[in-house]
C-alpha cells in the first residue's frame, strides 16, 4: 500500500536512519555504499555550522526517502543558492507526494538560510528525475557542465 503524504514526517536525518538510507540507495542504484553514506551523514547530517541539510521522510517508523542539499556561496561564480545534491524515494512508496514533500522541506531550509534560488544537476537522459523536477517548476539554468578524461 502506498504511504499517504499526510502521514509523513519530514525531519533531519539521525544516525539510526543510515541503514534504511543505504538500503534505499542500493535498491535504486544496485550498489551498496555504506562508507559513502556514513561520510555523507557526517558531512551533511551532523555538521551544524554550515547550511547543509540531510532530511528523511518517515512513515510509520520506516524511512521512505531522503534528500540532501547545501547552500553554496559563489559556486561557479554565481550568487549564493541552494543546491540539491540527491533525492531518492523507495520505489514502493513513489507517486504519493513524498518526493514533493522532501523538496518542499529542503526549499524551506534554503529560504530560511536566506537564498531565493534552488538548483540541481541530473544526468541528461534521466527522464524520471527530469519529469519530477519539471513538475516542481524547475527549469533549465544558465549553466552547462563540461568534462574531459584525465590521462
Ligand atoms: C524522482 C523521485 C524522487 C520522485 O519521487 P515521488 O515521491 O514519486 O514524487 P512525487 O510523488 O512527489 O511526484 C511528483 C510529480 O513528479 C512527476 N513524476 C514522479 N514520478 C513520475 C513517473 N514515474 N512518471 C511520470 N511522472 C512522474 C509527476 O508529475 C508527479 O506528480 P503527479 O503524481 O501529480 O503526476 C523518485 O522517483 C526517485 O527516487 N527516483 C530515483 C531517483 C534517483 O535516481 N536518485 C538517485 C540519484 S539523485
Amino acid at each position: 500500500m502506498q504511504a499517504q503524504s499526510a502521514d509523513l514526517l519530514v525531519r533531519p536525518v539521525r544516525a539510526r536512519d543510515l541503514d534504511s538510507i543505504i538500503a534505499i540507495d542500493a535498491q535504486i542504484t544496485g550498489i551498496e555504499k555504506a562508507e559513502y553514506w556514513q561520510e555523507r551523514f557526517h558531512r551533511y547530517g551532523e555538521r551544524k555550522r554550515q547550511p547543509c541539510f540531510f532530511l528523511v521522510a518517515e512513515c510509520d517508523g520506516g524511512i521512505d526517502g531522503f534528500i540532501i542539499g547545501e547552500v553554496r556561496d559563489w559556486e561557479f561564480g554565481t550568487p549564493a543558492c541552494g543546491w540539491v545534491f540527491g533525492i531518492s524515494v523507495r520505489p514502493e512508496a513513489r507517486l504519493s507526494g513524498i518526493g514533493t514533500r522532501l523538496l518542499d522541506a529542503l526549499c524551506n531550509c534554503f529560504k530560511n538560510a536566506g537564498v531565493s534560488k534552488v538548483r540541481t544537476l541530473l544526468v541528461f537522459d534521466d527522464m524520471l528525475v527530469m519529469t519530477f523536477y519539471r513538475s516542481q517548476g524547475m527549469m533549465a539554468a544558465p549553466i552547462i557542465t563540461l568534462e574531459r578524461n584525465l590521462e
